[in-house]
């Protein structure tokens, strides 16, 4: 047996730990030949492929990034036909003539809606669900979300100390264009006295009320963490437009600070590890198993699968009744 594997969309900590589980499972215990695919879908499309072999899998499980390159190639765009090549079609010859039983993709929501369409055209897929954002329908967690927050938090907590000093609003902006759970998860953790996120509506003057009872109790600096898809003027990041309206409103001077992509660099934590080895020593049992289509998903502490066609175009959201937004807002933290 041979399989494919890929990664695409943007990359994450933990995308090489699941390449790694993946390819060691499938090598050591099932017997299973690895092409690794370069550049996402990019790479199905040219052939840009290599043997994986145990000495290409060493020293992964710490390491940012993908080994594979990724890409945000999208080939049943605009119905799968680009300049006169039908995409959908060469890659199913592609995957006839690289001779692969089955393809595993590891992406976002982008890269699921893909894997849903080639099972749809009879393709073998299976997929791993990742992203810095968290917002793939089915599983509890992705793997590269407990880094994000993680390099989030800590950039939450090193403002503390400077707001302090200078008795300042800090406004710190972390990514989340649809979805608010970097900026949930690292504003809790981090002690944020307001976190806005795209999935509840704020007003500036309930931020600016906030921020001033702060200071009556004596609390004279406040940390603001805000998603990147927040409603803005639309001319300015989220973090600028959010200080520039709170120095408006309660005329104390007001900084941000965009966090970028450095959360998304670098190494992931343990727990992204080991999620990442699990996610992908349970998709090749899936392939294993002839359960095609499918994407591997963590529930509680267990990792299960759920079908690509219930997980494509689907995003899970943060609603008002996740226990962190409501044990934040009993203890004070406004939402906006
Ligand atoms: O989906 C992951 C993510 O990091 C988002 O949080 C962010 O908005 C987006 O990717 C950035 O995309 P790009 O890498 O294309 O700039």
């Amino acid at each position: 047996m041979r399989i494919g594997i890929l990664t695409s969309g943007g990359d994450c900590p933990g995308i090489n730990a699941t390449i790694r589980g993946v390819c060691k499972t499938a090598i050591n215990h099932y017997g299973i030949e690895v092409m690794g695919i370069h550049s996402g879908f990019q790479g199905l499309l040219s052939k840009d492929v290599e043997l994986l072999t145990e000495k290409s899998l060493s020293g992964l499980l710490n390491m940012g990034g993908t080994i594979l390159g990724t890409s945000r190639e999208k080939p049943f765009k605009k119905g799968g036909i680009v300049d006169g090549i039908n995409k959908p079609a060469l890659i199913e010859q592609n995957m006839r003539e690289l001779g692969l039983d089955c393809l595993v993709c590891i992406g976002g929501n982008g890269t699921q809606k893909t894997a849903a369409k080639m099972t749809a055209m009879g393709l073998n897929v299976v997929s791993v669900p990742k992203t810095i954002d968290n917002d793939i329908w089915g599983t509890d967690f992705s793997f590269g979300f407990d880094s994000a927050v993680s390099i989030a938090t800590d950039a939450i907590d090193r403002l503390h100390s400077t707001a302090s000093s200078h008795k300042r609003v800090m406004v710190i902006e972390v990514m989340g264009h649809k979805a608010g759970w970097i900026a949930l998860y690292s504003g809790m953790a981090g002690g944020g006295d307001v976190i806005l996120i795209p999935e509840i509506p704020y007003s500036v003057h309930n931020i600016s009320e906030t921020i001033i009872s702060r200071l009556k109790k004596g609390k004279l600096y406040s940390i603001v963490v805000v998603a990147e898809g927040i409603i803005t003027d639309g001319k300015k990041h989220a973090a600028e437009y959010i200080a520039e309206e709170i120095e408006r409103e309660t005329g104390i001077e007001t900084r941000e600070t965009v966090l970028g992509y450095i959360q998304r660099g670098g190494s992931p934590t343990p727990f992204d590890r080991n999620l990442s080895t699990r996610m992908g020593g349970h998709a090749t049992e899936l392939i294993v198993n002839g359960q095609f289509g499918r994407m591997i998903t963590l529930k509680g502490n267990e990792i299960s699968s759920i079908s690509l066609s219930e997980v494509a175009g689907k995003l899970k959201l943060v609603t008002e009744d996740d226990d962190l937004v409501v044990q934040g807002r009993r203890m004070g933290v406004s939402f906006g």
